[in-house]
């Protein structure tokens, strides 16, 4: 598995520890930036995070900023990208069994690195359901068809 994982100054400390999670549980990642805690914007960072997901060099995404929701509202104009802002495992849980999220979204100011790294740990292992789930997903993509 490959994660692309993303984060402006609001979520670089957060950023650190998701890292270190990622490292133990050897799993492989590229970090998009930034890479100190001096202020940036973070369309910056987060929308190239989720066009690499978008174009399938990753296959999913992990973008971080002070509270989560400026980084999913970018990462959800990109194309293909279903990206959810969760702080809760049950949340995490269900984006992929039910949503089949691509990205997560998580804010640095909001959630301690403990149950954000737990909350990776469930998103990361939980399946995508299908069935009527798939065709909900199919609207969404039809949508995103028309409107680009
Ligand atoms: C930066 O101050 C902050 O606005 C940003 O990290 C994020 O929370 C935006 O949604």
């Amino acid at each position: 598995m490959k994660i692309a994982i993303a984060s402006d100054h609001g979520g670089f400390e957060l950023k650190k520890e998701i890292i270190k999670l990622l490292e133990r549980k050897k799993i492989e990642y590229k970090d998009f930036g930034t890479f100190s805690a001096e202020p940036i914007d973070y369309p910056d960072v987060a929308i190239p995070c989720a066009e690499a997901v978008a174009r399938g060099e990753f296959d999913k995404g992990i973008i971080l900023c002070g509270t989560g929701i400026g980084v999913c509202i970018c990462a959800n104009k990109v194309k293909g990208i279903r990206a959810a802002l969760c702080h809760d495992t049950f949340s995490a849980r269900m984006s992929r069994m039910h949503n089949d999220a691509n990205v997560l979204t998580m804010g640095g100011r909001v959630i301690g690195p403990s149950l954000a790294a737990t909350i990776v740990e469930e998103w990361l292992d939980a399946e995508f359901e299908g069935g009527r789930h798939q065709r909900r997903l199919e609207k969404i993509s039809k949508y995103e068809n028309k409107a680009q």
